[in-house]
Order: C-alpha cells, then sequence, then structure tokens
C-alpha cells in the first residue's frame, strides 16, 4: 500500500486566525518551522522575524493539541456483533467468554488473517480515530496469542504508522487470554505464561516491535503472580510496563503495576484506595475507559473523585477492541468521561491530550503546543473548548497538523 503521509503539504510558516484553547479570548499564533513547533503565543507578541513566513488562515478556530488515543486494540480480524446480543438477551462479559466467545473468538479470526488483510481491515477504523484528531495512538497486540500472530498483529500496527504519518506505540499483550491450544492443559497457564515471558516477548522485542508491555490480570484471564512473571521479564528486557487492572474485581493489579513503574493502570473500576496511593507515589496514569464501561452496560464506577483528591493524572481513551468498546471517536469518549464519569471538560481534554501522551511516555513530544515538539494541532469549528465535550456524534474537526503536515484541511 503506498503510504498516505506523502501526499500531506507541510505546514510550516505562520498559523494565525486561531484561538488557542489555554487562552481562547484572543487571537493565537503558532510558528511551525521543519515540522516542529518554533514559537506559540498570543498573535499580539509574535517576534517580527516570524511575520513574513508563509501564512495558514485558521479562520477563527479554537485549537488544542493533537489528541492522543492512549489505549486501543485496533488490530483485529472479524466483529462479535453477535456477543452483543447476546448480553443484551441477558448474558455477561464473563459468561459470553467461558462459553467460547469474548477475546479467544476474536483470535480465530485474527490468526485466519494475513497481514495485508488485517491492515485492510484496521485502516479504515484507523482513519475514523484520526478524523477525530488524533496525532498519536497505542495499538496493542493480544489476538494472536502465538509468537507468529502476535508478530503479524504488531508489525500491522507499525505498518499503519508508516502509512497514515501518526505516531504509534506498540504494546505486547500475549498476556491477554489463554489460547484455546493451552485451555485443558494441566499447567495450561503456567506454560502460555512461561512462553510468553521466555520466547515470545525477547523475539519481539528483537524485532522492535514492542514499546511497551500490557498483561489483563482478571478472573478471566491471568493472575497477580503471572502478571509480575511477566513485568519481570519486561523489566529485563527495559521495556515499561502498564496493566489492564480491577476491572472486573480488585486484583490488586494496580499497587503490583506501581511496583513495576508502569505507565498506565486502565480500566480501574474497581481500583482500591490502596491501589489509587500506589500510582500516586510511581506516577502511574489511571486511564479511564468509558466506552467499555457503557458497552458492558458496567454499574460500579472508577473512584475519580479519589483519584482526583490523590492527583493521580487521568486520561481517557477509546479503548478501541471488537468485544467491550467498538468505538472509533475519542471526542465521544470525552463526552462520556464527563457525563458518565463526571470529569470536567478541562479534565477529559487534558486526559485525551497530556495525560494520555504520558501513559504513552510521550510526554515529551506529544500532548502539548510547545517550542521544539514535533507540530501535532487540531483547528476545531467551535467557539469555546468545553463544545469539544458537549456535542456528541459531531465532527468539529477544520483541520489537522500532524507531524508537521496538514494532514486533514489541507487548503487551511
Ligand atoms: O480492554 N479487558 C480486556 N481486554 C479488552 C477486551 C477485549 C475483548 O473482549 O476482545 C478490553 O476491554
Ligand atoms: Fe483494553
Amino acid at each position: 500500500m503506498k503510504p498516505v503521509i506523502n501526499e500531506f503539504p507541510s505546514a510550516d510558516g505562520l498559523w494565525s486566525g486561531i484561538r488557542l484553547a489555554t487562552d481562547a479570548n484572543v487571537e493565537g499564533a503558532i510558528v511551525v518551522a521543519q515540522g516542529a513547533i518554533r514559537w506559540v503565543g498570543a498573535r499580539s507578541a509574535l517576534p517580527a522575524e516570524f511575520a513574513g513566513l508563509k501564512p495558514h488562515d485558521g479562520g477563527g478556530a479554537l485549537v488544542t493539541p493533537g489528541l492522543v488515543d492512549c489505549h486501543t486494540h485496533l488490530v483485529y480480524g472479524g466483529q462479535r456483533a453477535n456477543e452483543f446480543a447476546m448480553r443484551l438477551a441477558g448474558a455477561t462479559y464473563e459468561e459470553v467468554a467461558k462459553a467460547g466467545g469474548g477475546i479467544v473468538s476474536s483470535v480465530r479470526a485474527t490468526r485466519e488473517a494475513d497481514e495485508d488483510t488485517l491492515f485492510a481491515q484496521a485502516a479504515p477504523r484507523l482513519e475514523q480515530l484520526l478524523a477525530d484528531g488524533v496525532c498519536a495512538i497505542e495499538i496493542k497486540s493480544g489476538y494472536g496469542l502465538s509468537l507468529e500472530h502476535e508478530r503479524k498483529q504488531l508489525r500491522v500496527a507499525r505498518r499503519l504508522g508508516e502509512a497514515y504519518g501518526v505516531t504509534v506505540r506498540t504494546t505486547f499483550l500475549g498476556a491477554h487470554a489463554l489460547p484455546p491450544e493451552y485451555a485443558g492443559r494441566a499447567n495450561g497457564s503456567g506454560d502460555y505464561i512461561d512462553l510468553v515471558c521466555n520466547e515470545m516477548l525477547p523475539a519481539l522485542a528483537a524485532e522492535g516491535l514492542v514499546d511497551a508491555v500490557d498483561v489483563f490480570c482478571e478472573r478471566i484471564a491471568f493472575s497477580l503472580a503471572e502478571t509480575e512473571q511477566v513485568f519481570k521479564a519486561a523489566k529485563a528486557l527495559g521495556l515499561p510496563v502498564k496493566l489492564h487492572a480491577e476491572q472486573l474485581s480488585d486484583m490488586g493489579g494496580a499497587a503490583l503495576a506501581a511496583r513495576y513503574g508502569a505507565l498506565s493502570c486502565d480500566h480501574i473500576e474497581h481500583l482500591s484506595a490502596e491501589g489509587i496511593e500506589a500510582m500516586r507515589r510511581s506516577g502511574t496514569v489511571a486511564v479511564l475507559l468509558p466506552g467499555a464501561y457503557y458497552t458492558l452496560r458496567d454499574t460500579h464506577l472508577p473512584p475519580i473523585a479519589a483519584l482526583r483528591a490523590a492527583g493521580v493524572p487521568m486520561a481517557v481513551s477509546t479503548d478501541h477492541n471488537p468485544g467491550t468498546s467498538p468505538a472509533l471517536s475519542l471526542l465521544l469518549m470525552v463526552n462520556m468521561a464527563c457525563t458518565l464519569f463526571r470529569l470536567t471538560v478541562p479534565e477529559a481534554l487534558d486526559g485525551v491530550t497530556v495525560h494520555a501522551a504520558r501513559a504513552l511516555g510521550l510526554h515529551d513530544t506529544h500532548g502539548a503546543i510547545a517550542p521544539g515538539m514535533p507540530a501535532n494541532f487540531v483547528l476545531w469549528n467551535v467557539r469555546e473548548a468545553a463544545e469539544l465535550a458537549y456535542w456528541f456524534g459531531q465532527q468539529p474537526v477544520r483541520a489537522v497538523v500532524r507531524q508537521g503536515r496538514i494532514a486533514i484541511g489541507g487548503n487551511a
């Protein structure tokens, strides 16, 4: 497939006729040089040396940093609308999983698809997310569950980043579910985790396919001890960890992850006070996933007030996956983080920019508009920032500058 990025015009020059979300009452200006932010501030304070640069008129648009979707399972085969129907008829997520559906059914479909097929299926989903102003995205493996098929997923993730000129962070989630060929074996789970730690992870890391390592720590997935085994293997390779933690029950996963300096703990509906304190001490980001909460019709809210009181940074993400969150709009997640989880608008917007970048270890390059950082920002057709959380189902993007190129709205 021919890379899309080569067709995007350079964003170099002087962007004016914009209002920075940080100070929306005055005209702002952004200077982009060689794909990076050179200067940002009020138009009235623009140094004279930049005034003659190639002009880009924002038409009064509001500007925020490019959005960061810090938790997705974007690459997989098939879809699982049938399970949606089963749950509507009364089955729980855990019952669907035990009946042979759930993650394992996506594993079957992912194993059957070749790399080009997976790319072709994931690309339109990525395009939807990018249309909302996403400039960096995490993509997890975890639907292959063997060296060959996890490699295939991660390679597709890398290819998507190259083709679309979007920052992709790959996360190895080999410990997502027990593959069918290990189920029913005497020590199936232990044997599989040994394979994950001793063979799959080292091989994929050596191929440069792994930016971070994740585990699904849950009653229906892997135990605390198995999670720690994976974390040790990651640390031995110098890779950061993150965790699907306390989604369905309090396993104590967040405290463990914090001990390993985790970038983030994600879901966390059942996070305990001890977990919050451990995350605060380690600077671990709490990633909130309202799409999964909503799809599963969960009623157990994550402890937002306690996280806020502790000063734990909160990020918001789609958790795009075929089972529990077939969401393709990060802005819709901003709306849901406010309505369902009671985040304030500034919290929700920080959650898809600066804190999401931190959850990926990308805070030096993403989530803010600051001199020296690559140019990633979005021009929105709204008057005030609160509208980004208020409207839902609307696509207010006017233009997107991604990695120093005008990826959307190229005539701006
Ligand atoms: O983030 N919680 C585990 N993993 C995914 C769901 C995966 C699936 O059901 O396919 C999640 O919600
Ligand atoms: Fe997830």
